[in-house]
């Protein structure tokens, strides 16, 4: 196996160890988003802003079974439920907006990559329109008849053209379900998430609200904030009401499957009887997460106490970590608010059977960037990566042991446990250089060679403040793995497998691997020429993890872009031979994160 230095991860080749107060700090600290200058004429492109409101650039919504109602009030919103002043005030803003903000702002500009919508929205990563259900969808081969519930997955689906900057993840939220039963695919739906966001813009016919990370660049990025906030003290949008896009993640939890993005608190889907989606609304636990404008779109349901385990991150006000937990019965914990020196990316964590082990990596958030011309999300290269390991039921952030990683970003942590042999704890992620690269893209190329993303085993002493890296696959065998998951009933337990998607290309990826983390020996599953996914999702048989850790199926979205299909592929996880494959109606754009619902969880739904 190859291991990892703190200061190359991808290319060394001995085993790095890292004890706390070692080494220089570094001192630089660099703009995550740089504004290249403009490029060849046919590559560059500027910004426009289409004030009038614009068609849709997803097809018109299709018809929902039962609409959510609207949410008390934001009928006022659009046209027609604005009083005289507030039609001026709106058009004196729109105004600002396309004589200020887009002509003297950003006109000039040319966007890089992670902000233009002609390469963020592209090809497969297109929006779509809502697909009410499809039924009786042809399957070669035969389903196992054990998966028996939906799939659902989650993606950016942006429903109105951007007005300026767009990067991937701040699309409007889709969930994509694919209804199984008895060995048949029943049906196919997808709709968007109703997010208040979304509901308003609809209402507007534009988009209106900031996109976190493709619009929000220096001065402009600030005009456009305080053109937001102004439309709010007008009245034209209420940003109370949440601002996120719920389009990552996707838990089931106490007889609700949530939809999350970290901006912003869940919102509540519920899967019809008839295999369709309706938006519940924004959930916020009962009034439980009051104090939280948000949640993380990884929280993590440990298989054996039930419980939901999650952290909110605030980017402008301490404290800017809040750690708590749901019991099955979805009573809430007391916060745990950890002190953090600055508020920082925190998109995923782990949990091990005692403990929850939560990432402090070098992506920040500062600001005050935006008046220097920069990108509020920032690469500090002066921070030094730390992992903070605390009780699952501590009551006090005191119980937190931080152990430093250098040089370490982990995006996503596939699992993680207690290693009783050396009482270390041990954490499994892919570690992605430059740490920045999926906000900060600003190259020529269509094909990213600069991302690396290193599965790799980090192991924290929690005694001596010591860290260790290592690389699972041998170097000869190097490969981009991100998005995938491990059994789920035996997350925080010692895995010996994760099934994560091979990321190359990126961010669409060409297939999937499992690999075994003891040996580093991995077995992949190619989609072959032209065809391309996402993440893997296992659904673990009945009986498992007992039967064999690796004894269930795993669902793929694919979409065939020679031919034009998309499709749902069942493969067997213990042999990686593809077991049925399901024509989908429609096209499937490349998303996010995904889950399974069993029967007996849809049968339970509130
Ligand atoms: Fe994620």
């Amino acid at each position: 196996m190859q291991a990892l230095t703190a200061s190359s991860p991808a290319s060394s080749s001995s085993t790095s160890v890292h004890r706390r107060g070692g080494g220089a700090p570094r001192t630089r600290t660099r703009s995550a988003v740089r504004f290249a200058p403009p490029r060849a004429a046919a590559a560059a492109v500027r910004y426009a802003a289409p004030l009038k409101p614009a068609a849709p650039i997803a097809p018109a919504p299709a018809p929902s079974p039962a609409p959510a109602p609207a949410a008390a009030g934001e009928q006022g919103f659009g046209e027609k439920g604005l009083s005289f002043l507030q039609r001026a005030a709106a058009a004196a803003l729109d105004a600002f907006e396309s004589g200020v903000i887009a002509n003297l702002l950003e006109r000039p500009r040319s966007l890089p990559r992670s902000a233009d919508p002609a390469v963020q929205i592209a090809g497969n990563f297109a929006p779509v329109g809502e697909q009410p259900p499809v039924r009786s969808l042809p399957v070669s081969s035969r389903i196992p008849p054990f998966i028996s519930g939906v799939y659902v997955r989650n993606g950016a689906n942006p429903c109105f053209e951007p007005a300026a900057g767009h990067h991937l993840f701040d699309g409007d939220g889709m969930v994509h379900a694919v209804r199984i039963r008895n060995g048949a695919a029943e049906s196919y739906a997808c709709r968007f998430t109703e997010t208040a966001r979304l509901r308003q813009e609809r209402a507007l016919g534009r988009a209106v609200f900031p996109k976190a990370i493709g619009e929000l660049h220096g001065h402009s990025g600030i005009a456009r904030l305080a053109l937001f906030y102004a439309r709010g003290l007008c009245g034209l949008v209420d940003p109370s009401r949440g601002t996120g896009v719920a389009n990552a993640g996707l838990v089931y939890f106490n007889g609700r499957l949530l939809a999350m993005s970290e901006d912003d608190l869940p919102y509540q889907v519920r899967v019809t009887a008839d295999g369709d989606l309706r938006t519940v609304g924004r959930y916020d636990f009962d009034g439980q997460l009051a104090r939280c404008a948000s949640m993380i779109a990884h929280p993590k349901l440990d298989p054996d106490s039930g419980e939901l385990f999650a952290l909110s991150y605030d980017v402008i006000k301490r404290p800017y970590l809040r750690y708590f937990y749901f019991r099955p019965d979805g009573t809430k914990s007391d916060d745990v608010e950890i002190p953090l020196a600055q508020p920082t990316m925190i998109h995923d964590f782990a949990i091990t059977e005692r403990f929850v082990v939560v990432p402090d990596h070098q992506v920040v958030f500062k600001l005050d960037e935006m008046f220097r011309g920069g990108s509020p999300v920032v690469l500090d290269e002066s921070k030094t990566s730390r992992f903070g390991v605390l009780p699952k039921y501590a009551r006090d952030a005191s119980e937190m042991v931080w152990v430093d990683v250098p040089d370490c970003f982990c995006f996503h942590l596939w699992n993680a446990w207690e290693d009783e042999a050396t009482g270390e704890v041990v954490v499994v992620g892919s570690c992605m250089t430059p740490a920045d690269s999926i906000f900060n893209d600003d190259s020529d190329s269509d094909d990213d060679r600069r991302l690396q993303s290193v599965l790799t085993e980090i192991r924290l002493d929690t005694r001596t403040g010591a860290s260790t890296r290592r690389a699972v696959l041998p170097a000869s065998a190097q490969v981009n793995l991100e998005v995938g998951m491990v059994n789920r009933g035996m997350l925080g337990r010692r895995t010996r497998y994760a099934y994560l998607a091979v990321a190359e290309p990126w961010p669409k990826v060409s297939g999937f691997a499992k690999v075994d983390l003891a040996t580093g020996d991995l077995v992949r599953f190619d989609y072959g020429e032209g065809r391309f996914g996402g993440e893997p999702c296992l659904v673990p048989n009945e009986g498992a993890p007992a039967r064999g850790e690796d004894d269930g199926y795993i669902l793929s979205l694919v979409r065939d872009e020679h031919a034009g299909t998309s499709e749902l592929l069942v493969v067997n996880a213990a042999d990686m031979q593809l077991e049925a494959t399901v024509q989908l109606p429609s096209r499937v754009p490349y998303g996010f994160h995904g889950t399974f619902i069993g029967e007996r969880e849809l049968e339970a739904q509130a």
